[in-house]
């Protein structure tokens, strides 16, 4: 007789609650976004200026199964899980008290369901975010991976095969334009709303610095954070507009600069923006104006698929369960989780 075949998984359920964002999401055969929810947890956060570790961890706790719920019915799909074959989680890197709401209740509902259960890098899942959207980019691709905690350079040969080629010395460019928002009193998150005001600045009226911009392939935004604090002590009439403007271009410089030349050297059929960074107007602008230039292509995830969400989760624990195999229960949440090069 012959043996069973393995099951096919179809419908992942992933969750996403590594930091402000509680998220769930059913995608099916790793490309198809069935239902996405993503519910934000800004207001909570806004009067502190950034994130508070132990409010989000508790708000996660409350909006975590309302937000499943929906996502599940979303999807045509039943709170007891009927038609979801696995269930994908980030397990790290994130806020630890995050980080574990999200992986004890994909456990439960793993063990609940009985269905199988997969730890997600949420590095990896932004990669992911490109290839949910277009899925025949070609390879190899450099992906500009830049959100409120990481900046990094990676080389993707192919799904799961990255190799890292350069990342930030100090502050992550999210973490500088919410710093600078925060000093200029222009609320959180400081990206969205520097990105707003840029608009009507003049972004050549302060020359801030450009850190490293002819060497490697490393940032640094800590130096140019300083330097817009003592600048504005300096010039307290400065107009804000002018500020952010200036700022801004700072920061997209560097990073299209970098990410330009990582693209050349490695001879990128693509380059693509991953991240809540990727987001800014600026940027994507440059860098599609970039790639044009240099005859590659350019890939600019939408904003929702940009910033946090549970659809990026679900498509990289699906490849992870067709690649990898599942996760063991014993999982634990790991905040300082890096991305494993494997090219
Ligand atoms: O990927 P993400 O949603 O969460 C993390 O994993 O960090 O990124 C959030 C970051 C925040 O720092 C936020 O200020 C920044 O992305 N961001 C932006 C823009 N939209 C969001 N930064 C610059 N310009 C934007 N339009
Ligand atoms: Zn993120």
């Amino acid at each position: 007789m012959a043996p069973d075949p393995i099951p096919r998984i179809h419908r992942v359920l992933g969750i996403e609650t590594s930091c402000d964002e509680t998220a769930a999401a059913v995608v099916d055969g790793g490309v198809v976004i069935v239902s996405s929810i993503v519910s934000s947890q800004i207001d909570l956060h806004a009067r502190y200026g950034g994130v508070v570790p132990e409010l989000a961890g508790r708000a996660h706790v409350e909006l975590l199964t309302p937000v499943l719920a929906e996502a599940l019915e979303a999807a045509g799909c039943s709170t007891s899980g009927s038609g979801i074959d696995a269930i994908a989680v980030t397990y790290g890197p994130g806020l630890i008290g995050s980080l574990l709401v999200g992986v004890a209740e994909a456990k439960a509902l793993s063990l609940a369901w009985d269905v199988p259960f997969v730890g997600v890098n949420h590095l990896e899942a932004h990669l992911f975010a490109s290839l949910l959207e277009q899925p025949d980019l070609g390879w190899p691709l450099v992906v500009l991976l830049v959100s409120g905690g990481h900046t990094l350079l990676v080389e993707v040969s192919g799904p799961g095969r990255y190799r890292l080629i350069g990342g930030t010395v100090d502050d992550a460019a999210g973490e500088a334009f919410d710093k600078v928002a925060r000093f200029l009193g222009l609320g959180y998150p400081g990206g969205p709303a520097i990105d707003a005001i840029a608009a009507d600045g003049d972004p050549q009226a302060f020359a801030f610095p450009r850190a490293f911009m002819a060497e490697g392939y490393d940032f640094s935004f800590s130096g140019l954070k300083t330097s817009v604090v003592n600048t504005v002590r300096k010039h307290p009439d400065a107009a804000t507009e002018d500020v952010a403007a200036s700022f801004r271009q700072a920061v997209v410089d560097v990073l299209v600069a970098k990410a330009r030349r990582a693209a050349r050297d490695v001879g990128a059929k693509a380059l693509c923006l991953a991240g809540g960074v990727a987001a800014n107007s600026l940027l994507r602008q440059r860098v599609e104006q970039a790639c044009a230039e240099d005859g590659i292509g350019a890939f600019l995830p939408s904003r929702a698929l940009c910033t946090d969400n549970a659809a990026m989760v679900a498509a990289a624990g699906w490849w992870r369960l067709a690649n990898v195999g599942a996760s063991p229960l014993t999982l634990g949440a790991d905040p300082n989780l890096r991305l494993v090069p494997t090219a």
